[in-house]
């Protein structure tokens, strides 16, 4: 496996992203776009800029067109793991009717959260050498680990975005909570064969807070962080009072559900995807439910979720009592 040291993975590997408009955009379509992508760019604290007309284009163009069917994030996938290996990148993505393919442009955005700038404060030589051994540990070649080591990083930037001073053990214990997939099932899932789900997910978790421990214990790591980021990753499968847990919780639903929902379907099937979005949102606070509805999700995972809402608490607040 490919070593890789700390100053490797510590800076954003996006540089930004270029949009690529049609020509027959009106002025008014376009001031929409400009003011949709500055918004976007905002939230997300990247860069992102309208390509001028006439302007080539950068080396790899996501095509979002959907022309009446539905853009396939799998296939974005496939390209975006080919620049990673490289290093910093710029994203081209071409859209071609606004109406649509905004909501696919933030979805796509979403998706690769892991790859944007981290806020000014998160880096530190202690992290990076967490991230450095958290990296080692996973073969990417496999397609099962390589979707764990995103949804990892993907975790922890929703981590980062819920609670931007996370403190250090918390967002170790999001980069590690499923570490214990890596010994159980790197080649396939067996999760949906388990007798009972609910005994599974906790076994999942306990073994995790050993692998964790082992593997952290070999950075020299204050042992009061090893102690706590052994306690969340123990009990993160369940929803908690303690504001921690719930937490972690909640960063790990919502990568489920704006980055693993549309492969866990594409993998398990409707049924399947069905009770894991139930078992997901039972774990989720009730403001991070409303938030969940409102990312964009794709149609048939919305489809799925919508299906399951009525099932889920009422949010005492609203979306804007969010951040
Ligand atoms: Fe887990
Ligand atoms: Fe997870």
């Amino acid at each position: 496996m490919a070593s890789h040291s700390p100053s490797d993975l510590l800076p954003s590997l996006l540089a930004g992203v270029i949009v690529y408009p049609q020509e027959d955009w009106s002025p008014q379509i376009r001031t929409q776009v400009e003011e949709h992508l500055r918004c976007l760019a905002r939230e997300l604290r990247c860069v992102i800029s309208l390509a001028r007309r006439g302007a080539a284009e950068a080396g790899v163009v996501l095509d979002l067109s959907t022309n009446g069917g539905v853009a396939d994030p799998l296939a974005w996938d496939a390209r975006v793991h080919e620049l990673e290996s490289d290093s910093v990148f710029e994203l081209g993505v071409r859209l071609s009717s606004p109406a649509l393919e905004l909501e696919a442009f933030d979805a796509l955005l979403r998706r690769y959260q892991r790859l944007l700038p981290l806020p000014a404060h998160v880096p530190s030589p202690e992290l990076a050498r967490v991230l450095a051994l958290h990296r080692s540990l996973h073969d990417l070649t496999l397609p099962l680990v390589r979707a764990d080591y995103d949804h990892a990083l993907d975790t922890w930037r929703w981590l980062l975005w819920l609670a931007p001073r996370a403190d250090f053990a918390l967002q170790c214990a999001a980069l590690f909570h499923d570490v214990e997939r890596l010994e159980s099932e790197p080649l396939q899932r067996t999760e949906h064969l388990a007798p009972d789900y609910v005994s599974f997910k906790r076994a999942h978790a306990r073994r995790g807070a050993e692998l964790v421990g082992a593997h952290l214990s070999t950075l020299g790591l204050p042992a009061d962080d090893l102690r706590e980021i052994q306690r969340l990753v123990s009990h993160h499968e369940r929803p908690d009072a303690d504001p921690r847990l719930q937490l972690l919780n909640d960063a790990d639903g919502l990568s489920f559900f704006s980055l693993n929902g549309y492969g866990y379907l594409r993998y398990f099937g409707p049924a399947v995807t069905r009770d894991k979005i139930r078992y997901t949102s039972a774990r989720l606070s009730p403001r991070t439910r409303v938030l969940v509805r409102a990312l964009p999700l794709h149609p048939r995972v919305r489809e799925l979720l919508d299906a399951e809402v009525n099932t889920l608490d009422p949010p005492r607040d609203g979306p804007a009592a969010w951040r």
